[in-house]
Parts: C-alpha cells; structure tokens; sequence
C-alpha cells in the first residue's frame, strides 16, 4: 500500500503539522505501507487560472508548467493521500489550496449524479481517492476545524472517494513546546496507532479517536502558556531595540546572595497557605548546571516542607540548570516565559507549574 502524504505548512520540516504527520506516517509503515512526504512549499505549484484547459483543449493536462504534473500522477497512483495542513481562516493553508484546486485535471467535467450529490466523476478508472485529513490549529476549541471538515467532506462526497479519518488538533502550537514533549507521549503514541490502524483496519478505532479528540493541556494551562509565548515574543524586540538606543545595559553583579540550595530551603518562608487550600502535592527539583542537586517541596495540610534528595512519585518535576532556576526566584527571568524558551522542562502536571506564584506568593516573599 502506497501512502502519498502533502505538508501543506510554509513551515515544512518544523512545522507543527509535521510533529503529528509524522508518528500517523511511522505507525503506517508498522502496519507494512510505503510512505512519502511532500511538502508544498519547497514545490512550485501556482493557482489555478480557472480556464478549463485541462477539461477542454488538453484533456488531463494543465497548461501551467510547474511542479503540479508529476505530482498528479503520484496522487493517482497512491492508495491513500493524507492532506496534512495548518488550519489558516478555518480553512486549509493557501500552498494546500491550490494542490487542491489543481487536482481538476483529474476529473472529468461531465456534471453527473454521484451518489447524494451531482459532481465530477474521476477522469480515470484507477484513481483512488481515499483520504486522511490532518490539521492543528492555534486557538483550542475544536469547532475551529468545522469548516475544514466540511470542506473534505464535500472533497470526497463521491462513490469513489473516501474521508477515511481526520485527526485534528486544537492548541496546535504547543506541539512545538520542548518542555512539553515527556507530556504530550500519549498524544503521539495515539497518532501513531492511527497510522496503524487506517492501514489495517480502513479506520481509526473509536478508542483511538477518543484519546486523539482529548484536550492536549487543559484550556487554562493552553492560555497561560499561549499568551505567555506572545509576551515574550513581543518584548523580544523592544528590548533589543533599546539596546540599540541606549547602548547595553550593565550586566547584574555576579556575587549571588544566597545558594540554590538555600532557595529551595526558603520557599516555605513564602509559601502561600491559603492559596493552596487542601492541595497534595511535590514539586521535584532536578537540577543540573553549577550547582547541581536534587531537592523537593512537600504540600499537604496547608504546609510546605523542603527535602534534600529525590522523592518517589512527585506531582510535578522542574528539570532546571541552577543558574535558570536562581534567576527565577530572583525575579529576573519570567518562570513561564523561560520555559517556552526551552531554558528548563518539566514533567508532570502542568497545573502546579501554573499555580508556582500563586502557591509561593506569601509574606516572605518581599523579605527576601
Ligand atoms: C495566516 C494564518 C491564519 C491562521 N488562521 C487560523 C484560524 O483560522 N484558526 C486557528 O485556530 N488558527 C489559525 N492560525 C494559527 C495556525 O493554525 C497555528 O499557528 C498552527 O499551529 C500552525 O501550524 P504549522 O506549524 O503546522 O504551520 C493561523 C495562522 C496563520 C499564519
């Protein structure tokens, strides 16, 4: 089985459509297919100029000469085309776009009844047009994809043709996060068995689709760390441009007042009791860098007790370098913000992250 796959993202290789076409691509080639990747943007494929060339003067041939004649033979050979595309205004992206409108010279202009609708039947006998439809988008409701859907469902509205799955996923971008990746292993193992079972099966299970429909992070994890992303983007380059203004600013001097262990020693000075109200948990700190150590927080009963060394089942693990760590407590470095920047990851659940400066925002703090 031939499995011929568009990556219909300006951003290719680093795109997040291709974080998940790839495990669909690898759980395929498990179940015994041949696979291919196209990414449209290193093609040149033009828009249609809507001249019907390709249905009149010249049957099946576009006049357009560009990168699109070779790849219609390969979608007409292929078992399975799996459009896989960033949702841009709900829809597909524009390089997704015109492959789509392009495919016209594989139709045959006849207007005919093809099962609920009238439409083009296939130019050619051996055409397949079984497809998969992959999305992500930036903002994390699901209904965001609804007109995409359609758009596919319509596609391949034919007795012919076939919407054999879709896996779409809403808050697309934190695909992309590093510090996010331990966490989002079920996700991907998810999209992998998809590939598997659309090979073996025809289909995603259901079991498979309802893991694949979960939320990634919940929607208040999503908003904190999108809208973090975007302050710390938008700040990049007003900083650099005072920079440029007023000359560089003096670094910090390099005598630190107190070591990461004593940091550690002195959060529950800080914590918050109220904030934390009947919450269990342990914050693990693996630490790496200048001063490398392990250390936890224990939460329970409205009290934060600090250990040296590692607990067993911790709620939440901050894997930082201790000079990453220093600056946060300090205050110089954003928590979040330096964690979209992949400066520490984490593993575990999210939420405690969230709540780090609220659970540690007590009296002590401005002592310090
Ligand atoms: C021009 C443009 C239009 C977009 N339109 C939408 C949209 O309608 N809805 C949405 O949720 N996200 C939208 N996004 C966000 C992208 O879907 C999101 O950034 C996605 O993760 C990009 O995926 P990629 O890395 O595979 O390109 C848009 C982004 C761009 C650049």
């Amino acid at each position: 089985m031939k499995i011929l796959a568009f990556n219909g993202s300006p951003r290719g290789k680093r795109s997040n459509t291709d974080r998940i076409l790839h495990p669909f691509l690898e759980g395929a080639m498990e179940a015994g297919a041949e696979t291919e990747i196209i990414y449209l943007k290193d093609l040149e494929i033009k828009p249609c100029l809507g001249c019907f060339t390709c249905w009149t003067k010249t049957p099946g041939v576009c006049v357009q000469k560009d990168d699109m004649a070779p790849l219609l033979e390969k979608m007409r050979l292929a078992d399975i085309a799996v459009y896989a595309t960033p949702l841009y205004i709900f829809t597909v992206s524009g390089l997704m776009k015109n492959l789509m409108d392009r495919y016209l010279p594989l139709l045959d202009p006849h207007i005919v009844k093809r099962g609920e609708h009238y439409g083009h039947p296939p130019r050619y006998e051996d055409e397949n047009r079984r497809i998969v439809l992959i999305s992500n988008c930036g903002f994390p409701e699901r209904d965001n994809f609804s007109g995409l859907v359609e758009t596919f469902y319509r596609f391949t509205d034919d007795p012919d043709s076939e919407l054999m799955a879709t896996i779409l996923c809403p808050m697309g971008e934190l695909l992309g996060q590093s510090a996010l990746q331990d966490s989002l292993r079920w996700y991907y193992e998810a999209v992998r068995n998809a590939g598997n079972e659309v090979v073996e099966l025809g289909h995603i299970t259901p079991e498979t689709q309802a893991i694949l429909d979960r939320e990634i992070v919940p929607m208040e994890v999503f908003l904190s760390m999108a809208n973090a992303y975007w302050d710390s983007q938008i700040a990049a380059p007003k900083a650099k441009k005072e920079t440029v203004e007023h000359g560089r600013p003096l670094s910090l001097p390099a005598t630190a007042p107190i070591t990461l262990q004593d940091m550690i020693a002195g959060m529950p000075l800080n914590f918050n009791a109220e904030a934390a109200g009947d919450l269990q948990a342990v914050m693990q700190f693996d630490i790496g860098g200048e001063e490398p150590g392990q250390y936890y927080l224990q939460i329970a009963e409205g009290r934060c007790v600090a250990f040296e060394g590692k607990h067993p089942s911790p709620t939440l693990t901050i894997h930082a370098p201790s000079e990453v760590w220093m600056a946060i407590s300090r205050g110089e470095l954003d928590g979040t913000q330096a964690m979209m920047q992949g400066k520490y990851s984490i593993e575990g659940d999210l939420n405690l992250l969230i709540r780090f400066n609220e659970l540690f925002s007590g009296a002590g703090a401005d002592e310090r």
